[in-house]
């Protein structure tokens, strides 16, 4: 009876334009395993109609570990200084591309530090020399910068932007990310989606002083944004950072997050993060790939730098050979009676109409997201 009662709280929350906050909230207490398994099960079958049993591949290059924030969860927050800071010089990035485009995955991710003094023109080249020999989607994740650079950016060819909001409690966002704003963070979603990027959010699951109301606002603030890529992933802590002695976040709440983000967004690419990967030292992207998400990231960083992008302790694939990554991808949805899918997987709104919906979604106007974030 439980579990017919759960479904019927979900029903509603699939539908909703604006969902009930205690609709959410008693989602995400719960604690019964029969409980657990219909929200699950429901995530999965959204995730089958809206975009299919394909496990897309984004081939992620973290170019650079240099950054001027102190982000108080982040391993390579400015205070770490036992930590070996690098960038990637063009050429090794093009290598880079070049291995994710022999493993035949089309979605470059280009992910950084939050750099003080980067240097916009030197992006927009890289930008333009992946696009010159590539028919690849680019996908950049380095922070909060100016409109202007990001115009710079979509004009030399970048198709995609991720950038988390982490948590969207502003209480909770000021204390966590010092000399940072609320306001600014969201500027840049706004702007990014204004500038025609397909834009990514996220959150961290297990923050210190986060509640569930605060996870049901994270839900709200998706859901309002009508992103294209959401990310849900555990905080983890790191030696080197104040929340050091802090627990990680938990394994079945981060679950419910990724299920509840899938039957509200129910067209977003979603990924099984690393960090889910990392958490414990257990892979646990099973679990995400089980409900509702859709997307892996195999890491093609250099391996001699790639232990110095140190955002958490324990990565997943930290050892292993981009190729040898692509085929543990490939086992794990195998195993799941899933398949791996090499296309470019833009935002469904951008390309078709996904398996089993009727009509493409509107693409959401710029005016449109600026004013369902402020709401
Ligand atoms: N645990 C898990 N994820 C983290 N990130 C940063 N620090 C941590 C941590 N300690 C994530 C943030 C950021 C992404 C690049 O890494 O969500 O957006």
């Amino acid at each position: 009876m439980a579990s017919s009662g759960i479904e019927t709280i979900l029903e509603r929350i699939h539908a909703a334009e604006r969902p009930d906050r205690a609709d959410l909230s008693r989602i995400l207490r719960i604690a019964d395993p029969v409980e657990m398994a219909s929200l699950t099960g429901y995530a999965d079958a959204v995730r089958r109609r809206f975009v299919g049993n394909g496990v897309l591949l984004r081939g992620i290059i973290e170019f650079s570990n240099v950054c001027r924030n102190t982000c108080q969860y982040c391993g390579l927050n400015r205070r770490n200084t036992r930590l070996a800071r690098y960038r990637l010089s063009r050429d090794q990035i093009l290598t880079a591309v070049q291995n994710i485009c022999g493993a035949g995955i089309k979605t470059i991710v280009l992910q950084s530090g939050e750099e003080d003094n980067l240097d916009a023109d030197w992006l927009r080249e890289v930008i333009a020399g992946i696009r010159s020999f590539l028919d690849a989607a680019v996908t950049l994740c380095v922070g909060e910068r100016s409109r202007e650079e990001y115009r710079i950016w979509k004009e030399a060819g970048a198709d995609r932007y991720l950038l988390k909001i982490e948590t969207s409690d502003p209480g909770l966002y000021r204390g966590l990310h010092p000399g940072m704003s609320f306001e600014n963070r969201t500027r840049c979603l706004e702007d990014l989606a204004a500038l025609g990027y397909q834009v990514g959010s996220g959150n961290l699951v297990g923050l210190k002083g986060q509640t569930v109301a605060s996870l049901a606002g994270d839900l709200e603030f998706f859901k309002r944004g009508g992103f294209d890529m959401i990310s849900v992933s555990p905080f983890i802590p790191h030696s080197q950072t104040p929340l050091a002695g802090e627990p990680a976040g938990d394994l079945e709440m981060t679950v419910k997050m990724i299920a509840l983000t899938r039957i509200l967004c129910p067209t977003a690419h979603i990924p099984a993060s690393t960090a889910i990967g990392s958490l414990h030292g257990r892979d646990e992207r099973p679990r995400a790939l089980a409900a509702g998400a859709n997307v892996i990231m195999p890491n093609f960083t250099p391996g001699d730098v790639r232990r110095l992008y140190d955002i958490y302790p324990g990565k997943a694939g930290c050892d292993l050979t981009p190729q040898r990554g692509v085929a543990a991808v490939e086992r794990m949805a195998t195993a799941m009676g899933r398949w791996v899918d090499y296309a470019r997987g833009d935002a469904l709104r951008l390309t078709r109409t996904a398996p089993g919906q009727d009509s493409p979604r509107e693409a959401s106007s710029d005016a449109g997201l600026a004013k369902a974030l402020y709401n």
